[in-house]
């Protein structure tokens, strides 16, 4: 069997979570539930990432402790995920001792095979972004290419990684797979970091306390980012199961959006290299959901939260938006309107207007009982091409393409309908075969449609008669044609996708 352990970012909690945090969250869970389906073992990691001076600094703005701030918003990002259909395996917080315990002995590994030195760094530093930033990095006026801020000068004892070492060895990574980091554009934007030359990068403070001490030398904590990134490898129990960890992590997947790909792509692969370990199996990179042109951020405040778009969407109506609408990798512009559009589109008029028209022509011309498909059914090859398609682009990470052709199913299945006009046809054989063939099509789509619409996908389920749930189907058998026995019970109900005024 094979095994597929997926990623978010673990979030910073000086911020709530919102759409951008949601994306990101919401195709790993897609992408995740889809894994399960075709039989891998899967294994779903979030979290919170909770050390850093930019922690430190919101829990004084707060008057909290750093650690009350912590528990209080990453319990927002457990509540968030949750509310959401989430499906991860462990959510990490990088104040728990087990991830204190495996930061060390990957950092020690890293100093003992003598890739960390002492220096002192003297630095432009965005507190926002918790990195320092060369002059050439910044927009004019000095401020953060990121955050559009004000940079700060720090001077410190640092313990350094020797990531200028790992030139070599990463474009060696690049080339051995066209696929360790995609899509091509944000693999061409990496590529081109490590070409354009390495320095060793500080790793250590001595300026905060709230962090990871380093374990060699306490009077430092490690710099947040090289504790955060280690949450991948504790949550598989580095360092602490070594087996469990053997287990996991040839298949690690990392997702995360385009601002951090500098350290996904370059410093933590460089950093396994240096403990010893594999680099990630893959990391698949993100754009920005832009609001008006402008990344969504706290410091833009120019956040939406699920919070604001589920009462009018359903969950499963932000999640099909994200997952739709939001191409995986260039940036993509977020407008109410254009949810609004897809929405009905899509959802109301087409999946949700399909399982109403069948299931209401079963009830009155059927007696509420499904009819069996036929054996050569014109839609039997619309499904097969479909499936092909979307597991395809599933694979690649690129789950507006799947749905999309998913969505091909629902609009044939629908043109099929029109042409036939079953609820005007009389009750026989004809008719049985329309309607069948109909209530095989909803039985793959619930199976295909499960990792984007969990909710939707088991109703559907439901309503055609079928045990068990969608989402313990097996794929690729669960996609041929004929699985929908016929005899069931097919109930009627109230709108799957309520149409939500523009
Ligand atoms: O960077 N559009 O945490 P973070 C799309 N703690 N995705 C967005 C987004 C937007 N407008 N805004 C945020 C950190 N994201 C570190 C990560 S990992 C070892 C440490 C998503 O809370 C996207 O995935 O700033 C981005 O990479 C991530 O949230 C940044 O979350
Ligand atoms: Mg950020």
């Amino acid at each position: 069997m094979a095994r597929f352990y997926v990623t978010t970012p673990i979030y910073y909690v000086n911020d709530a979570p919102h759409i951008g945090t949601a994306y990101t969250t919401v195709t790993a869970d897609a992408i995740a539930r889809w894994h399960r389906l075709i039989g891998d073992d899967v294994w779903f990691l979030t979290g919170t990432d909770e050390h850093g001076l930019k922690m430190q600094r919101a829990a004084e703005a707060n008057g909290l402790t750093p650690k009350e701030q912590a528990d209080r918003y990453s319990r927002r990002f457990v509540e968030t995920w949750e509310s959401l259909d989430i499906s991860n395996d462990d959510f990490i917080r990088t104040t728990e001792p087990r991830h204190y315990e495996s930061v060390s002995a990957l950092m020690q590994a890293v100093y003992d095979n003598g890739w960390i030195t002492l220096g002192t760094y003297e630095g432009l530093y965005c507190v926002s972004c918790e990195a320092y930033y060369t002059e050439g990095d910044l927009l004019e006026g000095g401020l953060c290419p990121v955050h559009r801020r004000p940079v700060e000068t720090l001077a410190e004892d640092n313990y350094f990684f020797r990531l200028s070492a790992f030139e070599e060895r990463l474009l060696a990574w690049y080339e051995s797979d066209p696929m360790v980091v995609i899509p091509e554009i944000r693999r061409n934007e990496a590529l081109g970091l490590v070409k354009g030359g390495l320095r060793d990068v500080s790793i250590s403070r001595t300026s905060i306390s709230w962090g990871v001490p380093v374990p060699w030398d306490p009077a430092h904590v490690f710099y947040v980012w090289y504790d955060a990134l280690i949450n991948y490898a504790t949550a598989v129990g580095y360092g602490a199961d070594q087996e469990r960890f053997a287990r996991w992590w040839p298949s690690v997947h990392h997702l995360i959006g385009k601002d951090i790909l500098r350290f996904h792509c370059v410093y933590w692969p460089a950093l396994c290299m240096a403990a010893g370990i594999d680099p990630p199996r893959q990391v698949a990179v993100h754009g920005f959901l832009l609001v008006g042109g402008e990344k969504m951020s706290k410091t833009a405040l120019n956040q939406i939260t699920p919070a604001d778009l589920v009462p009018a969407f359903g969950v499963d109506g932000l999640r099909y938006h994200l997952l739709r609408d939001q191409a995986f990798g260039p940036d993509g512009d977020f407008s109410y309107e254009g949810m609004v559009a897809r929405y009905n589109a899509d959802l109301a008029n087409n999946l949700g207007n399909l399982l109403s028209r069948v299931t209401t022509v079963v009830a009155r011309k059927c007696g509420g009982v499904g009819p069996a498909p036929s054996s050569s059914a014109a839609l039997a090859g619309v499904v097969a091409d479909a499936y092909q398609a979307a597991a395809s682009a599933w694979a690649r990470v690129a789950p507006s393409e799947a749905l999309e052709a998913t969505w091909r199913i629902v609009r044939e299945t629908n043109a099929a309908l029109e042409a036939a006009e079953p609820w005007k046809a009389d009750p026989g054989p004809a008719l049985d075969a329309v309607l069948g063939d109909a209530l095989e099509v909803l039985r793959v789509l619930a199976v295909l449609t499960s990792p984007a619409l969990p909710r939707a996908a088991a109703e559907i389920w439901r309503r055609i008669g079928m045990p068990g749930a969608p989402g313990d189907q097996v794929l690729p058998a669960a996609a041929s044609w004929g699985g929908y026995p016929g005899g069931l019970p097919v109930a009627t109900g109230a709108p799957l996708f309520p149409r939500v005024a523009g």
